[in-house]
């Protein structure tokens, strides 16, 4: 936490561009959370893990996980979604980051949570209900 208020406080705006971690805090932590919350009620959209679980299933391949995640966030369609129909019932469609992340920060972002997520010894956990099998294609 310290080294990130240094590193927020001290650094020019080139580092942070680099950095997968504080580009997500910046453009996605608002909706997406990257622990597991202790009230699953007050989400907005699937925490990061789950939604990185369910991508990893349909896109093992880092490449193709990566290009997955920059086309969605600009375009999302229920039709490309990998995660759960249900989540998509109870969040609703995730809004078009378009203009708000370039698709670079994108690249840097998508690349960062592909790395980091799931977290190991993750194990899906049903969000919300019935979430861990079939996905209805
Ligand atoms: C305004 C809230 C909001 C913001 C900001 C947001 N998301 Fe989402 N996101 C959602 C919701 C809601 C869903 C679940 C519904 C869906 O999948 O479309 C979702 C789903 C996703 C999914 C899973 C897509 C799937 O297969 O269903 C990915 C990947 C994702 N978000 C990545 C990101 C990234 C990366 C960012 C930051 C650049 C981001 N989101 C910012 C709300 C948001």
């Amino acid at each position: 936490m310290l080294k990130k208020i240094l590193l927020l406080a001290g650094v020019s705006g080139m580092l942070m561009a680099s950095d997968g971690a504080s580009l997500f805090d910046a453009k996605c932590s608002m909706c997406h959370v990257t622990s597991r919350p202790s009230d699953m009620s007050t989400l907005v959209a699937p925490p990061i893990m789950g939604v990185m679980n369910h991508v990893k299933m349909n896109y093992p391949n880092k490449a193709d996980a990566v290009k997955f995640i920059v086309d969605y966030v600009q375009e999302p369609s229920k039709s490309k979604a990998v995660c759960m129909p249900q989540k998509i019932q109870r969040f609703g469609l995730m809004p078009s980051q378009k203009g708000a992340v370039t698709p670079q920060e994108l690249e840097t972002i998508a690349s960062w949570m592909y790395d980091n997520f799931p977290p190991k010894g993750f194990r899906g956990r049903g969000m919300g209900g019935g979430m861990g099998q079939g996905r209805g294609f």
